[in-house]
């Protein structure tokens, strides 16, 4: 195993490479061979970085090192953004290892290692089963996507009565239409267009609200909870008129610049905003089995894993004409 293909970001466009690591797999590190991965957004901000690209992984377990407990050779598996943490500090502790200041996420650590490649080496603690019922093309987009989605629902404790919206149907949104909908929530989707409104609802969506144009959005019943999931900040004073008194605003969209919402508007009808990064663990295992549980499956275009492979999906993300999440799978 002494070196394997990644597709790394280069000024020129994304170009294949090779990554080497040492004969020898120590501690709980498992090495993959990659099956499929999904593309996120958010991979388009690294598109030009020196850095091997991709974390929404899928594959299958070829090697084992001497401390893993759980995995074995064959086992199906995914990863997602982050890849380890420290495992004592006080958020670690609590099942937040999101934030634990030593973490080791995409972009930032481990550079030389992504989920567009042949292979990857990764601890087993930071690694998911794939539920039988989830094909591995099924699962890629759960890993970021799904997660985050389902982390912003879950970890604040969305309740089935709740109207949620979702803001921007993407590979994000239209996971988050799903999840919020199969959790019994009455859901609202905000679009940029009417182009999406049939597939929205067909996914689970009670009401869908197209913004193009519009100055005052209106809607049958407010929502008590709005995942934001475009790819870049919305008009926020636009979103005050939707939301009901004590709503929570999640975003989510990795974007520059500072948060400008209309300051007496939080105030008087005492909003939340809760910014969330993907998620953790406990919550991307639960995830997965809810996912499993009610057959929640991403709506995937399959593009192959090499290096026009990934320069399609990327220009075809890029225009904003992904339906609704593209997926790169192995050849
Ligand atoms: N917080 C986290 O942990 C986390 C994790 C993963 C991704 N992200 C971020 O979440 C965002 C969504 O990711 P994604 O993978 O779902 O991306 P995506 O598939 O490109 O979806 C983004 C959606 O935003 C809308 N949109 C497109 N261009 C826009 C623009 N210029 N202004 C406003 N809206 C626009 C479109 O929806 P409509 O056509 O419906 O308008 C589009 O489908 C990205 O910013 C990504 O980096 C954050
Ligand atoms: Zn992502
Ligand atoms: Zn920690």
């Amino acid at each position: 195993m002494p070196s394997f293909t990644v597709f790394k970001g280069s000024k020129d466009g994304v170009r294949k490479s090779t990554t080497t690591k040492p004969d020898e797999l120590t501690g709980d590190q498992v090495l993959i061979k990659v099956t499929a991965s999904g593309l996120c957004g958010t991979d388009l901000h690294y598109k030009t970085t020196d850095m091997a690209l991709g974390h929404e992984g899928v594959g299958i377990v070829l090697s084992t090192g001497p401390a893993c407990k759980y995995l074995q050779q064959g086992d199906r598996i995914g990863w997602g953004y982050e890849h380890d943490s420290c495992g004592h500090c006080g958020k670690c502790l609590k099942g937040s290892e999101n934030y634990c200041v030593e973490r080791a996420m995409y972009a930032s650590a481990d550079l030389d290692q992504g989920s567009f490649a042949s292979h990857a080496i990764w601890r087993e603690a930071f690694l998911f089963k794939t539920p039988d019922s989830l094909s591995d093309v099924d699962a890629a987009p759960l890993q970021c996507g799904g997660a985050t989605v389902f982390n912003a629902l879950r970890a604040y404790n969305t309740q089935s009565t709740e109207t949620v919206g979702v803001m921007g149907v993407g590979g994000l949104g239209h996971l988050a239409i799903m999840f919020a909908a199969k959790m019994g929530c009455r859901v609202v989707v905000f679009s940029g267009s009417e182009g999406k409104r049939e597939e929205a609802m067909r996914l689970g969506a009670h009401e869908f609200v197209a913004m193009k144009g519009k100055t005052e959005l209106k809607v049958e019943r407010k929502v008590d909870r709005l995942l934001v999931t475009t790819s870049a900040q919305p008009d926020w004073k636009l979103l005050l008129s939707v939301l009901a008194p004590e709503a929570s605003i999640h975003p989510l969209s990795v974007d520059e610049g500072d948060f400008q919402f209309p300051y007496m508007g939080l105030v008087a009808q005492g909003l939340t905003v809760q910014g969330s990064a993907v998620a953790p663990r406990g919550i991307h295992k639960d995830m997965l089995e809810f996912a499993a549980l009610h057959q929640i499956k991403p709506v995937v275009e399959k593009f192959p894993m090499s290096e026009e492979g990934i320069k399609e999906a990327m220009d075809k993300l890029e225009r904003g004409d992904v339906r609704f999440r593209a997926v790169l799978v192995a050849e």
